[in-house]
């Protein structure tokens, strides 16, 4: 039995090897049967199957093993954040070959670990990390908005290839409605969404934010994804908590544009027909990208708590009144393949309870969708009281525990804690995915 499929493993590994992939073959050849091998001393290889001539850098006696039990399925993954050059590059300045080597270091610690997605903020700021024809070069990569990296290179397609190589999912990552962010001051690119549509461009708080209840505002945001998805092969699309911005105490300045769908014949209150607006973005966006390719998947990675008081014990934000986000619709409905609800809290204190909001979550996803949950690593690195490695390794435990209620993986926030090893993370990491896993599958694309 052994022996035969070993013959029919090498008969279509030659085939693989003739592309002479520079790192271990091993990571990136995925067995018909049993998926991805991992480099292992031979004698520990046990109920297992081995080949030679796939773990090329490595001693003889460490060979490409393949679990004959079922590989786990678990998202494993980090948000690489790019606006104000969070996690990367490390800064505008520097040069398209060092940029290019900082994130190829990213990408070989991920694969290091064991983990197997990453999800890169493409557009933070009605910008692009990758060549667009519709907006500008972010300033977060060249220093200057609207200038291209010189020598020119794209991203968005570098770190595609380069993580498809190590077997590690893309998910562009982009923010609907941000113009430009805090604190930036640079003059807006006349592509910028903001000069484009001046007339749905407010400046709110230290921010410039898009109206979302303007029509060609979604419109072109749709049209913005769905040139990603036809260009390059990400292998998802995801955005994160911001819908209409966190209140800085004054009113959100669309009272014109509610008064035209008035005018129209709209009877939604303002705080339904504002749900309603972000509620047709999410709508379009999941339709259009699945229209261009049907196992894309699409995540959204909303404030942790629906409202406040949900489930009882809970107490916070509301991001349904506060941000006119309805998140929870979202999972019932099946608008997006997998929801991320950022639960940066710790697990003990009950106002913000990890598991309890976690059971929650999974509770709301009526249609089968995928729950990974978004773990706060920062939260090692910054604020009073700064958490042990421990209550990570703690919420993954506690993730793991519901995962037959497709509670299926983590998205740490952010890559700087595991590259910078904050509190040894990366040791808890290696014993917890001390085995590769596959990323779950999604039968309903
Ligand atoms: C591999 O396993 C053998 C036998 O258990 C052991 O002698 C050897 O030291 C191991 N090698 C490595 C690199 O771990
Ligand atoms: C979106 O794309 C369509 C098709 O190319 C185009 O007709 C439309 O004008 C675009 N909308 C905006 C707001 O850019
Ligand atoms: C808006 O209308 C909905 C549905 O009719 C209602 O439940 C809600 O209380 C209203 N909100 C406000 C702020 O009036
Ligand atoms: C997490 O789970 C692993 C594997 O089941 C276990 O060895 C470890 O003690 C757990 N850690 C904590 C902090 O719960």
């Amino acid at each position: 039995m052994i022996s035969s499929l070993k013959a029919i493993v090498f008969c279509c590994l030659l085939s693989l090897l003739s592309y002479q992939i520079e790192a271990d073959t091993c990571n990136t050849y995925n067995h018909p049967q049993y998926g991805i091998g991992q480099c292992i001393n031979q004698s520990e290889c046990l109920n297992a199957l081995y080949l030679t001539g796939l773990c090329e850098s490595k001693p003889s006696n460490i060979q490409c093993c393949f679990s004959t039990e079922p590989m786990r399925e678990e998202f494993r993954a980090i948000w690489i954040a790019t606006v104000t050059n969070i996690d990367w590059p490390s800064s505008g300045t520097a040069t398209p070959a060092q940029q290019q080597s900082e994130l190829l270091d990213i990408l070989n610690k991920v694969q290091e670990l064991n983990m197997n997605a990453v999800v890169f903020q493409v557009r933070p700021a009605s910008d692009a990390l990758y060549f667009s024809a519709f907006e500008p070069w972010s300033y977060y990569l060249t220093g200057k908005h609207g200038v291209a990296p010189s020598p020119f290179w794209d991203p968005l397609a570098f770190i595609v290839n380069e993580a498809h190589k190590r077997n590690i999912e893309v998910h562009a990552w982009l923010n609907p409605y941000r113009a430009r962010t805090a604190g930036a001051t640079y003059e807006l690119a006349p592509t910028n969404m903001a000069k484009r549509f001046p007339q749905y461009a407010y400046t709110y708080g230290q921010y410039i934010w898009m109206d979302p209840g303007g029509a060609v505002v979604q419109e072109f945001i749709v049209n913005v994804t769905e040139d990603i998805v036809s260009r390059y092969a990400v292998d998802g699309i995801h955005i994160d908590d911001y819908f209409y911005p966190y209140s800085d105490g004054t009113e959100f300045p669309d009272a014109a544009t509610y008064a035209a769908y008035q005018e129209q014949g709209g009877h939604l209150n303002k705080s339904d027909w504002r749900r309603s607006n972000v509620n047709t973005l999410i709508q379009s966006m999941y339709t259009r990208i699945h229209a261009v390719r049907p196992k894309i998947k699409f995540g959204i990675s909303p404030f942790g708590i629906w409202k406040s008081g949900v489930p009882a014990g809970i107490s916070g934000l509301s991001s349904y009144d506060e941000l006119y986000c309805d998140s929870r619709m979202w999972l019932e409905e099946g608008l997006v393949d997998y929801m991320t609800p950022q639960l940066y809290w710790q697990i003990d204190p009950p106002a913000q309870s990890y598991p309890v909001l976690l059971n929650w979550w999974l509770q709301q996803s009526a249609k089968g969708r995928h729950v990974y949950a978004g773990n706060a690593a920062y939260k090692m690195a910054q604020g009073t009281v700064q958490w042990n490695a421990n209550e990570i390794v703690r919420q993954i435990n506690i993730t793991r525990s519901m995962q037959d209620r497709l509670a299926l993986g983590n998205v740490f926030f952010s890559t700087k804690e595991i590259m910078r090893n904050t509190k040894g993370i990366q040791s808890e990491l290696a014993i917890l995915y001390k085995k590769k896993a596959i990323i779950p599958k999604m039968k309903w694309l």
